[in-house]
């Protein structure tokens, strides 16, 4: 893959096809790339490292590029471990590297890799000089831990990201947005930020969701700056489309969504998920977007994405132990936990003997500042057509 983003700017990262579940939870149907950075000028600057495993590749990468020359600084933007594995050994590798990074993150080195020396905190706004062109740092904290800032290379008018601005997806042709495909997956996708949208929002809502005040403060002061470039920690880096892609993590940061239903629920013997589906075909007859997750059998990461696409979220759950269902109810606590707002609500479920899961997830729902469309349907034993009538609440919803 062609390394060379500009003359000073070359990428040294690598892609995982391996992993399966990113952070133990999120599926990786189309892997994932952990980007890294070399600034050359008369100092080489290295911006973040990539997860262990992948040692090999990666100093050949930075080889490749740099030869035996030394590395000067290693700013650390982020410190979870898929961006900061490999400080250690970069560390052994050129033992004078000054890592430069934001103080909450200091402990987190010592704490994470045992490294204390020559680490020197960066102050907001602070510049440093790589020769003809320098290093300005601004905190970025919660986008997303606490120790979280980014790096703005002012000569190039490119922003060094870290998760910001990052999808899932990882990219092998090439890494600018001109050549990037997402696996070929949607090659008639009208451009390379449409191709990787879904995995965006996925990325966004699964990992970064909750964090949406703090996404709003980081856009408010890097919107000072003159951006041309990103450059995240994944997935593409951005060029053509920084103006897109800024203005969707605008969008979803402020919890904005199109209009459609995400139908999720969970079902025990079948007949809730009846009803999911009835409701899913009121919806297409009435040409209302949707998508529909059984939370028994999928991932729930691909129900969070659609949560935050649309403006709209029918849960279903039958009535277990007179508590809602748990598939349900942990994906409602997903919701509750990302502070997620601005939605559309309506719930529904079947029970046996006693219902109580329509009543319950209003009640979280309602907690959460959702609109509740309707008292929702909970209905005894079997569905049928007649105990739920998912006609008219499709009708509702497509008002
Ligand atoms: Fe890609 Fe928050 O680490």
């Amino acid at each position: 893959m062609e390394k060379k983003i500009s003359e000073k700017i070359r990428y040294v990262g690598v892609n995982d096809h391996t992993k399966v579940i990113f952070e133990g939870m999120w599926p990786l149907p189309f892997g994932v790339s952990y980007n890294s950075y070399l600034v050359v000028d008369e100092k080489v600057a290295l911006i973040d490292t990539v997860e262990a495993g992948f040692e090999k590749e990666y100093f050949d990468n930075i080889r490749s590029e740099i030869g035996d020359r030394k590395i000067d600084y290693l700013v650390v933007n982020h410190m979870e471990p898929d961006h900061s594995s490999l400080i250690g050994a970069i560390r052994e590798q050129y033992p004078d590297i000054r890592i430069l990074t934001s103080a909450k993150a200091v402990p987190m080195i010592n704490g994470y890799y045992g490294v204390t020396d020559n680490i020197y905190a960066v102050k907001e706004g602070e510049s440093v000089s790589l020769g003809k062109s320098s290093l300005t740092f601004y905190m970025a904290p919660m986008v997303h831990w606490p120790e979280t800032m980014v790096t703005y290379l002012e000569e190039e008018k490119t922003l060094f990201s870290g998760d910001a601005f990052g999808t899932f997806g990882a990219v092998d042709g090439g890494i600018k947005d001109t050549e990037a495909r997402l696996c070929g997956w949607l090659d008639k996708a009208d451009s390379c930020f449409e191709e990787f949208r879904e995995e965006m929002t996925r990325y966004y809502s699964n990992i970064v969701g909750k964090y949406g005040q703090t996404v709003q403060a980081a856009l408010k002061k890097l919107s000072g700056l003159q951006i041309e470039r990103i450059c995240s920690t994944h997935g593409p880096v951005w060029e053509n489309h920084v103006p897109d892609v800024v203005a969707y993590y605008d969008r979803l940061s402020r919890y904005e969504a199109e209009k459609g239903v995400c139908i999720v629920y969970a079902s025990m013997y079948g007949n809730t998920a009846k009803a999911a589906k009835a409701l899913a075909a009121s919806l297409a007859k009435r040409g209302v977007k949707y998508a529909i997750h059984n939370l028994c059998t999928e991932n729930v990461s691909f129900a969070y994405r659609d949560l935050f696409k649309y403006d709209t979220l029918a849960v279903g759950a039958p009535t277990y132990n007179n508590d809602i269902f748990p598939p349900a109810y942990n994906f409602m606590y997903g919701v509750c936990a990302r502070l997620v707002k601005n939605r559309k609500f309506f719930a529904f479920g079947s029970y046996t003997w006693a219902g109580a899961s329509v009543k319950l997830l209003n009640e979280m729902a309602s907690r959460q500042g959702f609109e509740l469309i309707s008292e929702g349907m909970s209905f005894p034993q079997a569905y049928s057509g007649k105990k739920c009538d998912m006609e008219a609440v499709a009708a509702l919803m497509a008002e």
